[in-house]
């Protein structure tokens, strides 16, 4: 399928679409028509079947949406049909908050090892990964193949620490240390902030405070 190039907006709604035809296709639905998803999303049916001409539309007048090809397609537009492996450095409380969780495995995200520099954590395992010191990580990434290397240190740290991972091999860094990363162009960000959402989150009582007083 060819694919046009597609706004960051909708990417950033597509596993939003995964989640829930994954969660359609273990309810046992094989079909559904945008109305159905857009009731069920809460997004309009334009909206998703816009999104979704984008790459070249996945539905057929009169019949809707095939759950399993959509969810499928969306899935190696993400590519989750493969497999990334990944590591952690930082194995303090967001760190190892990560690593157990076990449903990034079920997507296809395998953890291969956590680094960190507190020597009270070598040898300790998390779901059965290793935490190992960070002298060993250069080593570790000459000797396995890793894509992603998710940064949960102290931001202090995180620029020296990405440019180590980048200086050996690593193109992709899941960002939770509150800095900016500056690196080469073939090295894909992607920065997590939960604070932002939180504030959001406060964002939204205030209005909804503000229009209560109001009425
Ligand atoms: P923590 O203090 O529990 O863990 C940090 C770990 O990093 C410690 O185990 C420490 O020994 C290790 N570390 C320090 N320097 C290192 C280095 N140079 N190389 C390898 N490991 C090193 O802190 P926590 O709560 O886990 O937070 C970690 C980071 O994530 C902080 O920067 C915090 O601000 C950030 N954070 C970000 C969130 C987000 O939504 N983006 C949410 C929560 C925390």
């Amino acid at each position: 399928m060819e694919h046009r190039k597609i706004s960051r907006a909708v990417i950033s709604r597509l596993p939003r679409y995964h989640r829930y035809l994954g969660d359609l296709l273990e309810e046992g639905v094989e079909r559904i028509s945008s109305n159905d998803l857009s009731k069920k999303m809460q997004v309009t049916a334009s909206q998703i079947r816009q999104d979704l001409n984008n790459f070249g539309g996945f539905g057929q007048q009169g019949y809707g949406y095939n759950v399993k090809y959509l969810y499928t397609e969306i899935g190696k537009i993400l590519g989750l049909d493969k497999t990334h492996n990944f590591i952690i450095i930082g194995a303090g409380n967001l760190g190892q908050a990560l690593a157990n969780y076990a449903s990034f495995e079920r997507s296809g995200f395998i953890l291969k090892s956590l680094f960190d520099v507190n020597p009270r954590l070598e040898g300790m395992s998390i779901r059965g990964v290793q935490v190992r010191m960070m002298d060993e990580l250069v080593d570790f990434l000459g000797n396995n193949d890793i894509e992603i290397a998710a940064l949960t240190i102290p931001k202090s740290k995180a620029v020296e620490v990405a440019d180590i991972l980048v200086e050996n091999g690593i193109k992709a860094i899941w960002n939770f240390a509150h800095t900016d990363l500056t690196l080469p162009k073939d090295v894909v960000v992607e920065s997590v902030h939960l604070s932002d959402s939180l504030m959001q989150l406060s964002y939204n009582i205030t209005q909804k405070k503000k229009l209560c007083k109001t009425k």
